[in-house]
C-alpha cells in the first residue's frame, strides 16, 4: 500500500505499517489513528491533502504486530523513492518504528520515542537532507490524554516549521501553487 497526498508537500508524515482498515481501503491512516492524525493536521489550519502521508512498511504485518527488521529492510526502498519524489523539508516520524528507522538510516542512535519527541533533528537519509520531527504514534495518543496533547502540539509545531504561525496563505501563494520558495 503506497503513501498518498501532495507530491509537492513540504511535510511528509511517516507511520509504521497499514492496519486492518488501511489494508481494506488501500490508503494510509484511514482508521481511528488516521482520524486523530487528520484532526491534528486540521488543527494547524492545514488540509490532509496538502501533506504527504505514508508508512515505513507497506504491507500489514499479521495481527498488527510491530514490523520486523527484515520487513522494514524489504520496504525501505519505497520510502526512499517517496522521499526523492516529494522532497519534503520536514518528515514527521510517527512513533518508534518510523523514528528508529529514519535515525538508523542516517547512522544516528535512537533512544526511544519519549526521548526524541518534539525535538526536530537534521538527518541525511539516503543522501537527502530532511528535518525529522519525531512524535508519538497517533494510535498511542488516542486513549492517553497527556500523549494526545503532546501529539497534537507536536504536529502543529512541525507544520509551523514550514508555514510560520500567523502567516496565512496569500493570493500570490495560491497562484504560485504554494511553490517551495
Ligand atoms: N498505523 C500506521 O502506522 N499506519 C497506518 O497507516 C495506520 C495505522
Amino acid at each position: 500500500m503506497p503513501g498518498e497526498g501532495n507530491l509537492n508537500a513540504e511535510v511528509m508524515f511517516v507511520g509504521e505499517a497499514p492496519g486492518a482498515n488501511e489494508d481494506d481501503q488501500g490508503r494510509p491512516f484511514v482508521g481511528a489513528a488516521g482520524q486523530l492524525l487528520t484532526q491534528a493536521i486540521n488543527s494547524a489550519g492545514v488540509q490532509r491533502q496538502e501533506v504527504y502521508i505514508t508508512n515505513v512498511v507497506k504491507c500489514r504485518p499479521p495481527g498488527n504486530r510491530t514490523p520486523t527488521d527484515e520487513e522494514i529492510d524489504a520496504c525501505v526502498g519505497y520510502l526512499f523513492e517517496e522521499l526523492a519524489m516529494v522532497r519534503p523539508k520536514v518528515v514527521v516520524a510517527l512513533g518508534n518504528t518510523a523514528g528508529s528507522t529514519l535515525f538508523k538510516l542516517a547512522g544516528r542512535q535512537w533512544r526511544g520515542i519519549s526521548a526524541h519527541r518534539g525535538k526536530p533533528v537534521r538527518l541525511i537519509v539516503n543522501g537527502q537532507e530532511v528535518l525529522v520531527y519525531p512524535t508519538y504514534h497517533p494510535a498511542a495518543a488516542i486513549y492517553k490524554p497527556d500523549l494526545r496533547d503532546m501529539f497534537m502540539s507536536d504536529v502543529r509545531e512541525a507544520l509551523g516549521l514550514v508555514r510560520p504561525r500567523g502567516r496565512s496563505r496569500t493570493l500570490l501563494d495560491f497562484m504560485k501553487g504554494e511553490s517551495k520558495a
